[in-house]
């Protein structure tokens, strides 16, 4: 579909392109004062909006900017055409809890809060509460000590591609002769950065290590980079936690599992995504749901008392009933902690490639997402941690939540921003938080895993020079 829209007096193109993107997401979006089908107007007290079948004027809110009153006009007007309700409504942010937890530190009250949600962005109500619920949570987690830091190491293979990820994901099965070398660079850069930790006296608070998958590596692979991790970060360090996202069941073994118990994790995750069968091999995961239940105990049996499952709501050709079943069975395994995933059409993703996979309708969209909620509340979960991203199916939310004390405090580092992040791996992040100032400098490392092979060191470098200047 292609949408042709022109505008007078008005300069917001991507808050108008944001709003449409909304309603019509994967379309064209045009600005075109030819062949147009929208024609938005700004005028003197607020704002008209016509196509061919509707004219609409909708008057300026006083106590709110003229982008937030332009996005409620479009909202407005695209939902009388449509019919669609968002919850989130106008906003698109990416960590709608900061706005909460900055209003919460100025001292206002929950109510006030709820009302600029509401009156700014049309946030629903329930959305707002569920923001307020979190930032209080973070409140008493959040970093305040510029030396506590956490580690990411990343792993950059998978056993196969999954039709939606775009994250740095090799298939293993092509790429095994880049396992050792990858492995031997890793620990280059393990290295330089514990003398660095060292030197400046750094207190690590967790480790996370992801990817990709961490455990598509063979047995023997795995124990080696285990051992590296364990000696140079977490032995004697007292650590808080120490995650290891397993991830794809079709990874895991009795031997990696037993390899992850001796060097200390108290974390793992292992995701189903779905427990629909036909969705996980239409989406190329190479993994049963039987997978999923026989791994899920083999390490309860082992003693891991931590355990998440990562879902995701909106996968290619899934429906109310299957999101329904995979609750079910997700309620009947009973992890520590959950996380649940919107579906985000991905542009790096080979769904991309394949839109016709991925129309849901919007109302039992709603009702998949609703599910998730139940099912939480049937866990006895809490919400903990959130976040949003760009093209989530029904502009909705990614959200962690867990029993109490089983929330993962990595996740709630990296979302909130205040933690410094050292990232390793192919395709890591780093993130240096200046707390005094309130900014952040990204380090990210390369994402291709032969250029990283061969460039680790001035990865490590650089990295250096960027944490040089917050702990010099
Ligand atoms: C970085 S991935 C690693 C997890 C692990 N490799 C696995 O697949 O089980 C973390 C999570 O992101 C989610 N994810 C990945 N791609 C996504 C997408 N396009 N939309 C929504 N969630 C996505 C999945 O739930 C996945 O478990
Ligand atoms: S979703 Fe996980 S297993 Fe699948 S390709 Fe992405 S990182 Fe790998």
């Amino acid at each position: 579909m292609t949408i042709n829209i022109k505008l007078k007096n008005i300069n917001y193109r991507y808050e108008i392109y944001q709003m449409f993107n909304l309603f019509y997401p994967l379309s064209e979006i045009n600005f075109n004062n030819v062949n147009y089908n929208y024609k938005i107007s700004l005028e003197k007290n607020g704002i008209i909006i016509e196509d061919e079948f509707l004219k609409e004027e909708y008057i300026n809110d006083k106590n709110i900017n003229e982008k937030g009153n332009l996005k409620k006009s479009i909202y407005s007007f695209l939902n009388k055409k449509t019919g669609k309700i968002f919850p989130w409504g106008t906003l698109v942010g990416i960590r709608p809890s900061k706005i909460a937890l900055s209003m919460l530190i100025k001292g206002k009250s929950e109510e006030e809060i709820v009302d600029y949600f509401t009156r700014n962005y049309f946030t629903d109500k329930e959305k707002a509460k569920l923001c307020i619920r979190i930032a209080k949570m973070e409140i008493k987690m959040v970093n305040k000590d510029k030396n506590k830091i956490s580690l990411y190491i990343g792993m950059p293979f998978c056993p196969t591609r999954c039709l939606y990820c775009s994250f740095a994901s090799n298939p293993i099965t092509k790429c095994k002769k880049m396992v050792q070398p990858y492995l031997r660079s890793l620990v280059e850069e393990f290295e330089g950065i514990s003398k660095y930790i060292e030197k400046k006296g750094l207190k690590v608070q967790t480790v996370y290590f992801g990817g990709g998958t961490p455990t598509s590596v063979n047995d023997e692979e795995f124990e080696y980079i285990m051992k590296k991790i364990y000696n140079k970060f977490i032995y004697g360090n007292n650590i808080e936690e120490f995650t290891v996202e397993c991830g794809r069941p079709d990874s895991l073994s009795y031997k990696k599992f037993k390899v992850m118990k001796r060097y200390k994790v108290d974390r793992i995750s292992i995701n189903p995504q779905t427990m629909n069968d036909d969705t996980l091999k239409l989406v190329g995961r190479n993994h049963t749901v039987k997978d999923v239940i026989e791994k899920y105990n083999m390490a309860r049996k082992l003693g891991f008392n931590n355990i998440n499952m990562d879902i995701i709501v909106g996968l290619p050709k899934e429906g109310l009933t299957h999101v329904k079943n995979t609750c079910r069975e997700i309620l009947k395994l009973n992890p520590d902690s959950i996380t649940v995933h919107g579906m985000s059409i991905k542009r790096g993703s080979d769904l991309y490639k394949k839109l016709e996979l991925t129309h849901t309708n919007h109302n039992e969209l709603m009702e998949m997402y609703k599910e998730t909620v139940k099912l939480a509340e049937d866990l006895l979960m809490e919400p903990y941690y959130m976040y949003r991203q760009k093209n989530m199916k029904g502009n909705m939310e990614n959200i962690g939540y867990s029993h109490k004390n089983k929330h993962c405090i990595y996740n709630i580092q990296m979302i909130e921003e205040k933690q410094t992040i050292i990232a390793m791996g192919a395709d890591a992040v780093s993130k240096v938080v200046f707390l005094d100032e309130n900014r952040l400098e990204r380090v990210p490392n390369v994402k291709d895993v032969i250029e990283y092979n061969k460039r680790v060191d001035e990865m490590i470098k650089r990295k250096i020079e960027a944490l040089e200047e917050l702990y010099n």
